[in-house]
């Protein structure tokens, strides 16, 4: 039975970072047309009624229907440690983190943190995200299984670890390799779900591992490989300490088989002209981590270079490191970040950046992340009126974007009106 929701839409006619914010366009009395879990048709409301008549109406008035927020870099066992104050990312890793991780050995433990998660990522309007687990492989299983039972795109994948980790938080390059080996066996392309295999990042890994993973990873080239990068000034020189052969930090994972096309590096904000120069070449994507790289002390996403650079962008709340589970919170903080390196965003570049932006750095860019025919019907209804302080400002507004904006510097979960997972409410 075909739905027809009606509501306030944006459509993605390009890609607003390299084209402008022209690349998106608002339709005030829009309609989305869903079947059998996909979209079928978008347009303007009285164009879309008009052709399917049989269709049942949803009508959300003034309410923007959005795809679902797209969060494109978490580690789902830090849910229980968000927020922990006072520590940059060594001691953060070492004095909140790493303890945590450790209690997921236990199923029922990683069962619970799973579900958990995800419910609150759905109430945050957030239907998609990639996550790291711990270095157990039944961490990943928790996870897939909590997505799997909520029908939802998700990926994943096990954190290997294999020195500068407490005993009981390290695997070794084999057992890396086999227990990665045999999750992917396991998930990837099961349902929605997608296996990633996951370095946590150079300083916890021995070349070995580094090299068995990117053996891995030329075995199923089609998987992503997540990792972080030049996150902290510390962090850095660590790298170089433990690595002094590399040329610099991306050079850790490259001359390890860890750089290609489908390689997603996190953070990547105090990148050398060749780093930055070598991502772009390669086509890999930068997972920009905002609300957590002033959480942990770790500086500013140099906005105007990587643009200018064309390099493939996406946002992330980087849960627990980062201190919110809301892309709306996301896109504020790389709002504000924008405007510290003086390349203020639009907000037509925010909201692309937390969908459309995330699911093409996650090469599913083509199944959801945007409204149009063909995409899985993951979208959210969005009150861009939540609070009375964001309702005020709103009716101020001369356009659209005027009228958003508030929702993205001020909203929160009270804002997500609705969630449907391919086509089914969820939330
Ligand atoms: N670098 C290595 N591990 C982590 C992590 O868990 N969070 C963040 N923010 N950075 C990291
Ligand atoms: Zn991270």
């Amino acid at each position: 039975m075909a739905e027809l929701h009606l509501g306030q839409l944006m459509a993605y006619r390009g890609d607003p970072l390299v084209e402008g914010p022209e690349a998106v366009l608002p339709i005030r009395h829009g309609a989305l047309l869903i079947a059998n879990g996909m979209i079928v048709d978008i347009g303007e409301a009285a164009d879309l009624c008009a052709a399917h008549p049989g269709a049942t109406l949803v009508d959300h008035g003034d309410h923007l229907l959005s795809p679902g927020f797209i969060d494109a870099h978490v580690h789902y066992p830090q849910t229980a440690i968000i927020a922990s104050w006072g520590k940059r990312l060594i001691d953060w890793l070492n004095s909140y983190t790493f303890p945590e991780e450790m209690r997921f050995g236990d199923p029922a433990y990683a069962a619970d943190v799973a579900g958990r998660y995800l419910d609150l990522a759905l109430s945050n309007g957030t239907t998609t995200a990639c996550s790291y687990c711990t270095i157990h492989p039944q961490s990943v299983d928790a996870i897939f299984q909590a997505a799997q039972a909520r029908g939802m795109r998700m990926l994943a994948g096990k954190t290997c670890m294999d020195r500068n980790a407490p005993e009981g938080l390290r695997d070794t390059a084999q057992t890396a390799y086999d227990q990665s080996a045999a999750l992917l066996a396991r998930w990837h392309g099961v349902d929605r779900l997608s296996y990633v295999i996951t370095p946590r990042f150079s300083p916890t890994s021995s070349r070995e591992q580094l090299s068995a993973l990117g053996a891995l990873w030329a075995e199923h080239p089609d998987c992503l490989m997540q990792t972080h990068l030049s996150e902290q000034v510390d962090e850095i020189a660590w790298v170089k300490s433990l690595y002094p052969e590399a040329r610099d930090y991306l050079d850790t994972y490259e001359s390890h088989g860890l750089l290609g096309e489908n390689a997603l590096y996190g953070h990547a904000i105090h990148l050398t002209p060749r780093e930055s120069a070598r991502i772009a070449e390669v086509g890999a994507a930068l997972i920009h981590c905002p609300t957590s790289n002033s959480f942990i002390g770790s500086g500013l996403f140099d906005w105007p270079a990587r643009m200018a650079e064309g390099q493939r962008i996406g946002l992330a709340t980087d849960t627990g490191g980062g201190s919110n589970f809301s892309m709306l919170r996301t896109m504020a903080a790389a709002y504000e970040v924008g405007q510290l390196t003086h390349q203020p965003l639009h907000p037509a570049q925010l909201w692309w950046l937390a969908t459309q932006g995330s699911a093409r750095a996650l090469r599913i860019g083509d199944k959801v992340g945007a409204l149009a025919p063909g995409m899985e019907a993951d979208f959210i209804a969005v009150d861009l009126a939540s609070t009375p302080v964001i309702a005020q400002r709103a009716t101020r507004a001369n356009d659209f974007w005027e009228a958003l904006f508030p929702t993205i510097m001020m909203g929160d979960d009270r804002a997500i009106a609705g969630v449907w997972i391919g086509g089914k409410k969820r939330a």
